[in-house]
């Protein structure tokens, strides 16, 4: 089904505020400072991938939703264009696509089908997923090649992991055969015991799929997104950028794309995502 080369990554975890769009939009950004050609596909109707990409909600013309529920829409005219990533943007419209899509036969492939062509434009995908399991995370584990578990270091870290591996499976049984888990990776890690203790939990459940990388806490990652900023444009030379640039390395490894520069060096990046077809 998946012939095109290009990986498409959706971060996962139906636990809320654990990291997914925060990984999803850094993962994407720094891939793009790697000289790959990413696309970030946000499939969540709160939209925070988009805003925290600098897409403001009333200049977008179309988004996932429209590409869902619309066969003929063009692709092309949902695609805003930041520095060196695209972005398909999600509104609040994209809920009611999602009820929508309840009961239509095979609305859950309709992603994979639409992202399927762009396939042969980028080097990767990323998919911002929501914390809620439906016809939307489903969606997202179709078009999917493999998964990135973002776990809450201050969480019982195996809560919902188990849950989330059997709905992985049941879509690898069914309609996503190739589906694969990437890897786990220990986010919002600070220098607690409970932090240590998921750590090690997570290590012993699920051993080198744990990406050597943790996220730590960190004050800058958590006030980019407001400012519409990715971490490479609100602090490149901070722990949250270093944190996702060595995931970043970790994955290219795994997928092997493209080749990891070695060096870190902080980009001097301007541009917010701007407008559609410009
Ligand atoms: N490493 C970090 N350090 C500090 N704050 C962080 C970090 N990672 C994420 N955050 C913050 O924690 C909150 C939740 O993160 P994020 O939105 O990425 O999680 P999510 O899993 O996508 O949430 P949801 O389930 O609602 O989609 C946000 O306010 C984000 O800015
Ligand atoms: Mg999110």
């Amino acid at each position: 089904m998946h012939d095109a080369k290009c990986p498409v990554i959706a971060v996962a975890n139906q636990k809320g505020g654990v990291g997914k769009t925060t990984t999803a939009i850094n993962l994407a950004q720094a891939l793009a400072l790697q000289d790959l050609k990413v696309l970030l596909v946000d499939l969540d109707p709160q939209g925070n991938a988009t805003q925290g990409v600098g897409v403001r909600l009333e200049t977008i013309q179309g988004s996932i939703a429209d590409l869902i529920r619309d066969r003929s829409f063009p692709a092309s005219n949902a695609i805003y264009q930041g520095d060196g990533l695209g972005l398909i943007a999600a509104t609040p419209a994209l809920s009611r696509v999602e009820r929508e899509m309840t009961g239509q036969t095979n609305s859950e492939l309709r992603v994979m089908q639409r992202l399927q062509p762009l396939r042969s434009d980028y080097s990767v995908i990323v998919l911002d997923t929501p914390p809620t399991f439906g016809p939307l995370m489903n969606s997202a584990l179709n078009a999917a090649t493999h998964l990135i578990v973002p776990v809450d270091s201050g969480y019982f870290a195996l809560m919902g992991i188990r849950e989330l591996a059997a709905e992985v499976e049941e879509i690898k049984n069914g309609t996503n055969p190739g589906l694969s888990v990437l890897g786990y990776l220990l986010t919002l890690v600070d220098p607690t015991n409970l932090s240590h203790q998921t750590a090690d939990t997570l290590l012993a459940s699920f051993g080198d799929l744990v990406f050597e990388t943790k996220v730590r806490r960190s004050v800058k990652l958590k006030e980019a997104p407001a400012l519409g900023k990715t971490i490479f444009h609100h602090a490149p030379d901070s722990a949250g950028a270093r944190d996702y640039m060595g995931l970043t390395d970790e994955v290219m490894q795994r997928l092997q794309i493209g080749a990891y520069a070695t060096t870190y060096t902080p980009p001097r990046l301007s541009v917010v995502t701007g407008a559609a077809n410009e």
